[in-house]
């Protein structure tokens, strides 16, 4: 038991921000040495993002950056591309975030990079494909969303409030940090047999489509037949010529919903507008008859107009209403029990707050609490999303900016009269103002 399946392997992490660092900080979780390059005196724009104190990193970068080490670099001066250079030659895993073209201007391309080092894979983050006529452009999580048709599929769908909507999710960001892992595991993989690192591109705008295949079948279908069933927009409502947005529709073949229940009290406040549940019948007959059973329904099961999927979805606001009035006299919980134990799929809408004080989920990965130390103490994140048999990733905190400077350059090998010379010249620390 615990042996870290990346133990050994070197990271050396040039991203910022979420895409780039929520990949490497799954390396570092999985048991990479991820060395994290930050410009001297500035570091990860996330640093100073959102702080919840002038002093302190913020919460955006500390949930981002656990466990890596942190080398204060300026890679724009000769001491800088040298220190940089030693660094690649012993690296495992070159990740990269920066805007298209800055690393080419920094002379350490993915081309440049192989020559350093051929056993070292290269993972890069842009925000759209090579093939792409924005793929110039600068991006962050709402351009993806935006452009991968993530956005005109999302929200409301009838004034006032019909508008590209944005998913709370990072669609853009942290889902692009996942997929180019998945390359890079790839290519560690790949590297056992051929010996050769290799180039992993990953754009966000993929990253994001990859989420929304769904909706690409459901184009391919709306050009076939014009219409399509699941959307609230069938069968009086009309279509044009792309996906609708949906609402809270459950998006494959079942019939879903969100359904209003009453307050709950405790956390789940009137202001933040959660009391809410979402319900789902299944198609099938039997998974049918549970549901209505558990809601009292039974006439439905009888009903031409209900008693089928193909029917529901021809009658589903009377479905809706019906459901509606049903959960409304119950809190969200309760209806969650009482389908549940129906075998109907539901779950609660729960809030950020609801959600982050369930003590069930701090399990060791889902929800976790790592120690900072200092003035900041604890704080949660999110864990590493799946559970491995044999191995459990250990929790640390982030590093402060440069925290681990002089140590990585000990282990390159420089003296520490070099080590006080980067520092002073401004490769490893920044200038003092010049006084006036
Ligand atoms: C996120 C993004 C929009 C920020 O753009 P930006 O404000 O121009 O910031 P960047 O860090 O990319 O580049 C700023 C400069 O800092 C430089 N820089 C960054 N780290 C450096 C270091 N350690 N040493 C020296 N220079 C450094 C870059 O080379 C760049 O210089 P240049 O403008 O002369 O080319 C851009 O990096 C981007 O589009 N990235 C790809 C998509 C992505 O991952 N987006 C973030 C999603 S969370």
């Amino acid at each position: 038991m615990n042996t870290a399946p990346l133990q050994g392997i070197k990271v050396v992490d040039f991203t910022e921000v979420q895409s780039g660092p929520s990949c490497t900080q799954m390396l570092a979780w999985l048991g990479a040495d991820v060395i994290k390059i930050e410009r001297p005196g500035v570091g990860d724009a996330t640093r100073k993002e959102l702080q919840f104190a002038p002093d302190e990193p913020s919460y955006y970068f500390l949930q981002l950056n656990s466990d890596k080490k942190s080398l204060a670099l300026d890679a724009k001066t000769p001491d800088g591309k040298e220190i940089l250079t030693r660094l690649i030659k012993e690296a495992d895993i070159f990740v990269e975030n920066l805007h298209p073209g800055a690393m080419d201007k920094l002379g350490f391309s993915w081309e440049a990079v192989h020559a350093l080092n051929p056993r070292c894979i290269y993972g890069t983050i842009k925000g759209f494909p090579v093939s792409s006529k924005y793929k110039n452009l600068k991006a962050y999580e709402p351009i993806a969303q935006v452009t991968a048709a993530a956005a005109s599929t999302t929200g409301w769908y009838s004034d006032p409030d019909n508008m590209p909507t944005q998913s709370g999710a990072a669609l853009g960001d942290s889902n692009t940090g996942m997929h180019l892992l998945i390359g890079l595991l790839a290519a560690l993989c790949q590297r056992e047999k051929t010996g050769e690192g290799t180039y992993v591109y990953q754009s966000m705008h993929n990253a994001c489509l990859n989420l929304c295949r769904i909706k690409t079948r459901d184009q391919l279908t709306l050009d076939r037949i014009g219409y399509l069933t699941q959307f609230p927009q069938y069968p009086d409502g009309k279509f044009g010529d792309c996906v609708p947005r949906a609402g809270n529709i459950e998006g494959s073949g079942v019939l879903g919903w969100t359904y209003k229940c009453k307050p709950a009290g405790g956390l789940d406040s009137e202001i933040d507008g959660n009391n809410y549940v979402y319900v789902i019948l299944q198609r099938g007959a039997k998974d049918f008859e549970a549901a209505c059973k558990a809601m009292g329904f039974e006439d439905w099961l009888t009903n031409p107009d209900f008693n089928t999927a193909d029917a529901r979805d021809r009658h589903k606001d009377a479905v809706h209403q019906r459901i509606a009035a049903w959960t409304a006299d119950k809190t969200k919980y309760e209806v969650t029990e009482i389908l549940g134990a129906a075998g109907v799929p539901v779950g609660p809408v729960l809030s950020t707050k609801e959600m982050m004080t369930d003590e069930s989920l701090y399990d060791g990965n889902t929800l976790v609490r790592i120690n900072q130390g200092g003035d900041i103490g604890e704080f949660v994140t999110v864990g590493c999303p799946f559970t491995m048999s044999n191995y459990q990733p250990q929790y640390g905190p982030c590093p402060s900016l440069g925290g681990n400077t002089d140590e990585v350059l000990k282990s390159l090998g420089y003296t520490d009269d070099q080590i006080k010379t980067f520092a002073q010249n401004g490769t490893t620390a920044s200038l003092a103002e010049p006084k006036k």
